[in-house]
C-alpha cells in the first residue's frame, strides 16, 4: 500500500547547496514528491516536532541548530517510502554513515558539537502522520 512520509533537508544540506542533489535521489529511487516547502522553522514548531528528546543532552544543540536556517520540507509517496527512505539516508552519524547512503555520501563530522547530518525522515507511519501535520498540512 503506498503510503507518505515527511522530509526535511537540513539548514547544512540548504546552506551547503545540496537540495536538488539529495531531492534528486529521492526522484531517482522512484518517490513521488507530493508536496514541497522551503521555510525558516520557529522554535516553537521545532520543539513539537522533536518533542520525544526533550530533556536528551542533544536536544537543545539540535533545536539550535534546526533553526539556524532556512530548510526544505517535503512529502514523498511511495509503497513502503517510510522504511526506503530511511535506509536511504543512512545512519544518523555522518562520519559512519555507509557509503552510498545521503549522509554517507555527501555528509561528515565538521568539528563542531552538533551532529549536521543532512536530511530527517519521519521513523514510523505515526510519526509520518504527526510530522505531515506539523509541516506541510
Ligand atoms: S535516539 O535517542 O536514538 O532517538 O536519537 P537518534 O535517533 O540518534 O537521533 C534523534 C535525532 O537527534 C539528532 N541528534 C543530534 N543532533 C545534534 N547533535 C547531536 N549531538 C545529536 N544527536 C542526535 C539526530 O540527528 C536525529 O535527528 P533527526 O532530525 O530525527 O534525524
Amino acid at each position: 500500500m503506498s503510503e507518505r512520509t515527511l522530509i526535511l533537508v537540513k539548514p547544512d544540506g540548504v546552506e551547503r547547496g545540496l537540495i536538488g542533489q539529495i531531492l534528486s535521489r529521492f526522484e531517482s529511487k522512484g518517490y513521488t514528491i507530493e508536496k514541497l516547502k522551503m521555510l525558516q522553522p520557529t522554535k516553537e514548531l521545532l520543539a513539537q516536532h522533536y518533542a520525544e528528546h526533550e530533556g536528551k543532552p542533544f536536544y537543545q544543540p539540535l533545536v539550535d541548530f534546526m533553526v539556524s536556517g532556512p530548510v526544505v520540507a517535503a512529502v514523498l509517496s511511495g509503497e513502503r517510502v517510510i522504511e526506503g527512505v530511511r535506509s536511504m539516508l543512512g545512519t544518523s552519524d555522518p562520519t559512519l554513515a555507509a557509503p552510498g547512503t545521503i549522509r554517507g555520501d555527501l555528509g561528515r563530522d565538521w568539528g563542531d558539537s552538533v551532529q549536521k547530518n543532512l536530511v530527517h525522515a519521519s521513523d514510523s507511519p505515526a510519526s509520518a502522520k504527526r510530522e505531515i501535520a506539523l509541516w506541510l498540512a
